[in-house]
């Protein structure tokens, strides 16, 4: 897939709108994880080496269309400003007067973050009056978004059709190598490890990895509702009911293909999810009934290890079990540390995967940690997203 490179393209005394994807963890004013921020200025660094000033446009959670404090990007204005070590203004609103006003005075090298696009509720209805006015702004676009290109949002989608200049930053560039590298002559074995909860978003990505995986191991609630699926005794363990007819279909597609596929052997088990909750051990099919499993067991921590070793690519996508809380945490860290140590091409991508390799210790053994949730399912899924079709040369 060849899309608009901002390597092609000269940006010197440009306004440049770049739309990233500061929907950062924000704790009480604090951002608890800047991932998505650190892994945006490579593109930042460029454009303002080539002599662009940078009108900074993200989201951040979901107010709805209303201006909801809590979600005012102003902590990530001053985050951005502190990595960078340099001035970041920052705008009051996303368009309007005073925006046009501090965008007109902006001078080559300096950067202004606009508040929260979602302020808005035309930028989710991929209003293109609001689109319009946000183009107006700039002399160049550049959408480094990832975790954004699967919205047909305004900000992300409708402008391509209002700037002359548009191209994607380099970080859309390195998901769209890593994810297109599952998708087009994987090297085999090809191992997907699936777990994590919200099953039924993930279906259709398990599905068109079907005909590209060899081996599938699961954990967490996806195991549960695979061995729910199965008919095997999960006594309370958590599991999607609505997701259980698709994973029995799942599995007889996998059947049909031959493919290796695992639930856990064994489970940790407790009776309350608490930190101090005493826990025990249990043979897959066996947890009885007031238990919840929390984990994989050792005999499933071994099995999964030799699924690792044995791959040459991998695509992990959710936690084996509560791995928040220490003591649950032992299947996911242990998988983590394999795929680690593995020679294999490793791409770990959802809501979790940041803190699941932080917590191992392994975020720079893995060869790419993907920043997009639902957009790398999307991606897998559909081998392409909107916001990037309207990128391509
Ligand atoms: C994400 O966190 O996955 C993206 O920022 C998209 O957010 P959304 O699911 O609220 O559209």
């Amino acid at each position: 897939m060849k899309i608009k490179s901002i390597k092609d393209r000269n940006y010197k005394e440009k306004k440049v709108f770049l739309r990233v994807d500061y929907n950062v963890p924000i704790e009480n004013g604090v951002i608890t994880d800047d991932t998505r921020i650190t892994t945006t200025i490579p593109t930042l660094n460029y454009l303002l080496s080539q002599g662009a000033s940078l009108i900074i446009a993200s989201h951040l959670g979901r107010p709805e269309g209303k201006v909801v404090s809590k979600y005012s990007l102003k902590p990530v204005a001053e985050r951005l400003s502190q990595i960078l070590n340099k001035e970041v203004k920052f705008a009051p609103d996303c368009i309007g007067d005073e925006v046009k006003k501090m965008v007109s005075s902006l001078k080559e090298g300096e950067i202004l973050l606009l508040e929260n696009l979602r302020f808005h509720p035309e930028e989710e209805k991929g209003d293109e009056n609001f689109a319009k006015e946000l183009a107006l702004l700039c002399d160049a676009y550049v959408n480094d978004a990832f975790g954004t290109c699967h919205r047909k949002h305004a900000s992300v989608y409708t402008i391509t059709k209002f700037v002359n200049d548009s191209a994607a930053g380099f970080l859309i560039e390195k998901e769209v190598q890593a994810l297109s590298r599952l998708l087009i002559n994987p090297e085999r074995p090809f191992l997907l490890i699936l777990g994590g909860a919200k099953v039924i978003d993930k279906i259709n990505m398990v599905k068109n990895l079907l005909d590209k995986v060899d081996t599938i191991i699961t954990g967490g609630v996806t195991a549960y509702t695979f061995c729910k699926a199965k008919n095997w005794e999960i006594g309370d363990s958590k599991v999607e009911d609505e997701a259980v007819p698709v994973a029995k279909e799942i599995i007889k597609e996998i059947n049909k293909r031959h493919l290796e596929f695992h639930t856990p052997l064994d489970h940790v088990i407790v009776q309350k999810i608490s930190e101090d909750a005493p826990y025990i051990i249990t043979e897959r099919g066996t947890v009885p009934h007031g238990w919840i499993g929390v984990d994989i067991g050792p005999q499933a921590i071994e099995e999964y290890i030799d699924c690792i070793n044995r791959a040459k690519t991998i695509f992990w996508n959710g936690p084996m079990g509560i791995y928040e809380i220490e003591k649950f945490a032992k299947g996911t860290i242990e998988l983590a540390k394999a795929i680690a140590k593995s020679n294999a091409f490793s791409v770990i991508g959802g809501g979790d995967s940041v803190a699941i390799v932080n917590k191992a210790g392994v975020a720079d053994k893995i060869s790419y940690i993907c920043t997009g949730g639902g957009a790398s399912l999307e991606f897998i899924e559909k081998g392409t997203l909107p916001c990037i079709e309207v990128l391509k040369e």
